[in-house]
């Protein structure tokens, strides 16, 4: 609620981006060259194939996973709260010859229903879960913006990521967020969560990967039948 309100003051689509350029490209640089092929593997076999495949990157950054999975055959849609990294995605897009098989929205993530509703047959969500408002809502908002049959794959920090490193402003509001369940700002969300979030919902299959202590890894399967 909080995040919501201040969030009514500083609108993307009037210009506002928190992201400042030169921090972009050094992202870009260092995170954003390349994705991870052996996850793009996993997930192409996950899903049955990108060809033809809409996918939504929501929190896309760079769009180096947004290219390679356009590079694959899908149709991708880009969605980011900064101007700078949409930029340098689109750049990307026109180096890496896939720019017609990808699209850019500029918003919040907590208002892509309205500004790229789909749904999806996959929902790409990587390290940027925390800048959501609110863990339960932003959970539900994934769940229905996949397409029935389709899919959901989250990777996020979650409250043990860097722990000891915390400012105490940080540290209180991570526990506000894992304790009350009252977000203010971005803490990362305690381990389990979104898997437990999402479970209330009906699902085909869900996985989750606790194999590195400071991320949690989500990947969903939505059955054929469920609502949006
Ligand atoms: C750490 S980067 C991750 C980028 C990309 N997903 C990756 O895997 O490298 C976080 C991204 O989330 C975006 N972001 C932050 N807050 C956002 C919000 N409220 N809505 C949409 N995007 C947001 C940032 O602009 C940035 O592109």
């Amino acid at each position: 609620m909080i995040n919501r309100i201040i969030a009514a003051f500083q609108r993307p689509e009037d210009g506002w981006d928190p992201i400042r350029p030169q921090y972009a490209a050094a992202y870009a640089r260092e995170h954003g060259e390349e994705a991870d092929e052996t996850l793009v593997d996993a997930l192409e076999a996950w899903i049955g194939g990108f060809a033809g495949k809409h996918v939504l990157d929501l929190g896309s950054g760079p769009g180096q996973y947004a290219v390679a999975f356009a590079r694959r055959g899908a149709l991708v849609t880009c969605h980011d709260i900064s101007r700078s990294y949409l930029q340098i995605a689109r750049e990307k897009a026109q180096a890496s010859c896939v720019a017609d098989r990808m699209r850019f929205s500029i918003g919040y993530m907590d208002d892509a229903l309205c500004l790229a509703p789909g749904p999806w047959d996959l929902v790409f969500n990587r390290v940027c879960w925390y800048y959501a408002f609110d863990d339960r809502s932003f959970a539900e908002l994934i769940y229905r913006l996949i397409a029935p049959g389709g899919y959901g794959y989250i990777d996020t920090h979650n409250a043990s990521f860097r722990r000891e490193d915390l400012s105490l402003s940080s540290a209180v509001r991570t526990w506000m967020n894992s304790h009350l369940g009252l977000k203010i700002g971005h803490p990362h969300p305690p381990r389990g969560r979104i898997e437990q979030l999402l479970k209330r919902h009906p699902f085909k299959r869900l996985d989750a990967d606790y194999s590195s202590p400071g991320n949690d890894r989500i990947r969903l399967e939505k059955p054929e039948g469920a609502s949006t």
